[in-house]
C-alpha cells in the first residue's frame, strides 16, 4: 500500500458580502479550522473530526472534505483511492462564518499539497468556487484580506486587498442555525434598477472606505437592498441588533455572509459593542455571544 506525505493545512473563517457586496464582497477572519490529510493507494477511508460542530459534521463517504477530495483524485486520474482525514474546527458551523467554505478550501489545498502542487491558486479558486456555488467566501479563504470577486462566463476572478483601518470585526454568533440554502430561498428572482443602483453605490463606496481608510464614508456605506431586507424575517431583531452596534461605537454592521449571524465593523469600544448587540438580541429571545476578530492577512495555509 502506498501513501502520501501527511500534510496539513488551516483555512481561515470569512464573513461575505459586507452588508451591500452581495455574492462579491468577502474578508478572511481569524479563527481557523484545521486540516490534516494522507492520501492512501487503496480504498480506505478514516475520518476524524474534533471542534466546533463535531457532532454533525459525518465521518463516512457523504463527508464534504472527502467530497471535494475524492472528486479531484477521479478528475486527475490519481493512483490514489483513500485517505486519512483529521479535522480540527473552531469556525462555528452553518452560522455565517464561512464554514463550508473552509472545508472545501481545506479540502483542495490539503490535496493540492499532498500530490505535488498541480494547481495555482486562481486554479484553485475556481474549483472551490464550482462546489460551493459562489466566491464570496472561498476567495477571501484562500487568498487572505478583503476580496472582490466576480464570475463572468465560465471564469472567477478576485482582487484581494488589507483594508487601510485598524479595523476589528465584533460578530454576534445567536445560537441558532441557518442553512444557507434556506437563506438563499427567501431571496426575490427579479429586484428593481433602483435597488440595483443604491447598491452599485453603497457597495462601490465600502470599497473605496476600505482601499483609502475613509472611516467617515463607511459609516454610510454597509446599507443593502438586494438581500439583508428578505432575510430580516429569518434573524429576529437583526435591525436592532445593527442599531445597538451603530450606537455602542460601530461604523457599521451587516448581515455575515447568509447569517444568522451578525457583524459590527469598528476601531474602538469593541467589548461595548459586542455587549449591546447580545443583548439586543436577548431583547427578541434570541441568545448569543460574541467574538471580536481581525482581519486575516495570509488566507490558506500549509502549517
Ligand atoms: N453570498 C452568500 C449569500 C454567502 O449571501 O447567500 C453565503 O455564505
Amino acid at each position: 500500500m502506498g501513501k502520501s506525505e501527511t500534510v496539513k493545512v488551516r483555512v481561515p473563517a470569512t464573513t461575505a458580502n459586507c452588508g451591500p457586496g452581495f455574492d462579491a464582497l468577502g474578508i478572511a477572519c481569524n479563527i481557523y479550522n484545521e486540516l490534516e490529510l494522507t492520501l492512501f493507494t487503496n480504498e480506505v477511508l478514516e475520518i476524524a473530526v474534533s471542534g466546533e460542530g463535531k457532532q454533525y459534521l459525518p465521518t463516512d463517504d457523504s463527508n464534504l472534505i472527502w467530497h471535494v477530495i475524492k472528486d479531484l483524485l477521479q478528475k486527475t486520474n490519481s493512483s490514489y483511492k483513500g485517505a486519512h482525514i483529521k479535522m480540527h474546527n473552531n469556525i462555528p458551523l452553518s452560522h455565517g462564518l464561512g464554514s463550508s467554505a473552509a472545508a472545501i478550501v481545506a479540502g483542495i489545498l490539503a490535496f493540492n499539497l499532498a500530490v505535488g502542487e498541480p494547481f495555482s491558486k486562481e486554479e484553485m479558486l475556481k474549483i472551490a468556487t464550482d462546489v460551493e456555488g459562489h466566491p464570496d467566501n472561498v476567495a477571501p479563504a484562500i487568498f487572505g484580506g478583503m476580496t472582490i470577486s466576480l464570475q463572468e462566463n465560465d471564469a472567477v476572478k478576485t482582487f484581494s486587498f488589507i483594508p487601510q483601518l485598524p479595523l476589528k470585526m465584533i460578530v454576534a454568533v445567536p445560537e441558532f442555525f441557518l442553512a444557507t440554502k434556506k437563506a438563499r430561498q427567501v431571496l426575490p428572482e427579479k429586484i428593481s434598477v433602483k435597488d440595483a443602483a443604491f447598491n452599485i453605490a453603497h457597495a462601490a463606496s465600502l470599497v473605496a472606505a476600505m482601499c483609502t481608510g475613509s472611516s467617515d464614508v463607511l459609516r454610510y456605506a454597509f446599507a443593502d437592498k438586494l438581500h439583508q431586507p428578505y432575510r430580516a424575517a429569518l434573524i429576529p431583531g437583526m435591525y436592532d441588533v445593527f442599531a445597538a452596534a451603530e450606537q455602542a461605537g460601530a461604523l457599521g454592521a451587516a448581515l455575515s455572509g447568509a447569517g444568522p449571524s451578525l457583524i459590527a465593523f469598528t476601531i474602538d469600544n469593541e467589548n461595548a459593542i459586542g455587549e449591546a448587540m447580545v443583548k439586543a438580541f436577548a431583547a427578541h429571545s434570541i441568545d448569543s455571544h460574541y467574538l471580536i476578530l481581525d482581519i486575516d492577512a495570509q488566507g490558506a495555509m500549509r502549517i
